[in-house]
């Protein structure tokens, strides 16, 4: 196993063109363990959420280098970074991308079938992580029928039926109320961290800042060390 789960190193990224033009990364460092919670935290527009699109394989950064389980990701082809993403990286986002057409249980074997698992096995398997998040009678519905806290828990599902080392996550509690955001965490933290995955997790709820192992602050393209609890 690598020593780092997530190793980015002095990545930048700007945006737009002439006077709209905005660095968004400035020589970004950060590392992350396996078996590890890390919390950024940081101000809208700071750049957080290119960040994790970054690490995540999704945008490409116009220099720096990001080590992700071992593998240098931006100098791989692109369609081994795809490969990449979707067997080593679950990525969570924000307003959760559950597809409203299918029902929850498709929508958590969707990694499985597209790497090619047979439809009733990737359902099957689905079917328990429906369980492991607690939703298993859900299996039928469409998601606009649940809530949103149950939105979230089958967009989590839906991030490890593949067993990811690495799961990242886009402000999950930002649209929760705050028992609701709770639960998701403490959730988290007990069923789904474990020795060997790595969790990082974008927010600005200081509500889940106790859960954190380590929290570092996002600042104007710039991450300003780690945070000796400072942000609690
Ligand atoms: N696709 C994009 N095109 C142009 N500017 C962008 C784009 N995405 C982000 N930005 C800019 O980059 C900066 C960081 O944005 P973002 O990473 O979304 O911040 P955060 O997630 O912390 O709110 C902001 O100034 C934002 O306007
Ligand atoms: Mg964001």
């Amino acid at each position: 196993m690598p020593k780092f789960a997530i190793d980015a190193r002095a990545v930048t990224k700007w945006f737009g063109e002439g006077e709209a033009r905005t660095c968004a990364l400035r020589e970004v460092s950060v590392q992350a363990r396996f078996g590890e919670m890390l919390l950024i935290v940081g101000p809208s527009g700071s750049g957080k959420t290119t960040l994790l699109s970054v690490i995540s394989g999704i945008l490409r950064p116009d220099s720096g280098d990001v080590v992700v389980d071992g593998v240098d990701l931006w100098k791989q082809p692109n369609d081994a970074i795809a490969e990449f993403r979707l067997n080593r990286i679950g990525f969570v986002f924000q307003d959760y991308h559950l597809f409203a057409r299918l029902t929850t249980a498709e929508n958590v074997a969707i990694p499985l079938i597209l790497k090619r698992q047979p439809w009733n096995a990737a359902i099957d398997e689905a079917l328990k992580y429906l369980k492991i998040v607690g939703l298993e009678s859900r299996a039928q519905l469409p998601p606009v029928k649940l809530s949103g806290g149950e939105q979230q828990r089958v967009a989590i599902a839906r991030a490890i039926v593949s067993q990811p080392d690495i799961l990242i996550f886009d402000e999950p509690t930002a649209s929760l109320d705050g028992d609701t955001g709770r639960s998701i965490i403490e959730f988290v933290k007990h069923q789904v961290l474990n020795d060997n995955r790595c969790i990082l997790i974008v927010t600005h709820d200081s509500r889940i800042f106790d859960y954190a192992d380590r929290i570092l602050r996002m600042e104007d393209g710039q991450l300003k060390g780690i945070d000796p609890g400072g942000a609690k």
